[in-house]
């Protein structure tokens, strides 16, 4: 890994983390920050069912060379947007998997639209795993904003816990320094990343997010798969109390 690089390099390259299971890091998005534009890095997560197909979650911008590398380890069957902001790369994954059922998070095809962004949307994920992948994950939609809902998962086998922006964990050493300053601003700066601070605000029913937080804490993950920044291999536990302290 350079430190010097804004991003997890090598890019667009499957990353074994448990048996069954890979992140891909892929290439900055731009997102809006502060009425800004900011760079962030991404990252997605491939789980593979005991059917043998992949379930892809937040796919990032893909090439040729990682449909390639996901194609020997097997059929892509579903591509999964975990909220609304986490979807934009899902077409490019449908055209190349028409097969593959497209899962639409809460409020993400109305986002969509409004973005003028096609996605044709097959499904929509609810609070309980669907029965695709019950077997392998657990599910829950993390309510309590009145703007976003996070499904949230966990490979069982390995137990990791797999979010993309409830915990957002930016590395200082690869930030310039006005995006270190947004996320210092932010809240969601290495070693204390958490929701960031826009977010948190839109959270009006507490009580609500904290059963869905103790539903987390309940499945015991051991490691934490983030969208952004690093991930927190072990410690999870301790991780997602401190990163969700601004809940109590
Ligand atoms: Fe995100």
């Amino acid at each position: 890994m350079n430190a010097a690089s804004p991003l997890y390099e090598p890019l667009n390259t499957l990353k074994p983390v448990a048996s069954g299971l890979w992140i891909v890091d892929g290439p900055i998005v731009r997102m809006a920050a502060l009425g800004g534009s900011a760079p962030f890095p991404t990252r997605m997560t491939v789980a593979r069912l005991a059917d043998g197909g992949l379930w892809c979650h937040s796919p990032i911008a893909p090439d040729a060379a990682l449909f390639a590398a996901i194609d020997t380890l097997g059929p892509v069957l579903h591509l999964v947007s975990p909220n609304k902001l986490h979807y934009t790369h899902i077409a490019a994954w449908k055209r190349r998997y028409p097969g593959a059922v497209a899962w639409a998070s809460p409020g993400v095809r109305e986002r969509a639209a409004s973005q003028r962004i096609e996605v044709a949307f097959d499904a929509d994920l609810g609070d309980v795993p669907e029965p695709a992948w019950a077997a392998e994950l657990d599910q829950l939609r993390f309510r309590g904003s009145r703007v976003i809902e996070e499904v949230v998962f966990l490979h069982r086998a390995s137990s990791t816990l797999i979010l993309a922006d409830l915990i957002e964990n930016f590395e200082a050493a690869k930030l310039g320094p006005a995006m270190r300053w947004i996320a210092r601003l932010g809240g969601v700066l290495d070693p204390d990343g958490k929701t960031p601070l826009d977010m948190r605000f839109t959270f009006r029913d507490r009580a609500v997010a904290r059963v869905c937080l103790q539903r987390v804490m309940a499945w015991q993950p051991r490691r934490v798969i983030l969208a952004h920044g690093r991930c927190y291999p072990e410690h999870a536990e301790a991780e997602l109390r401190r990163a969700f302290r601004w809940l109590e």
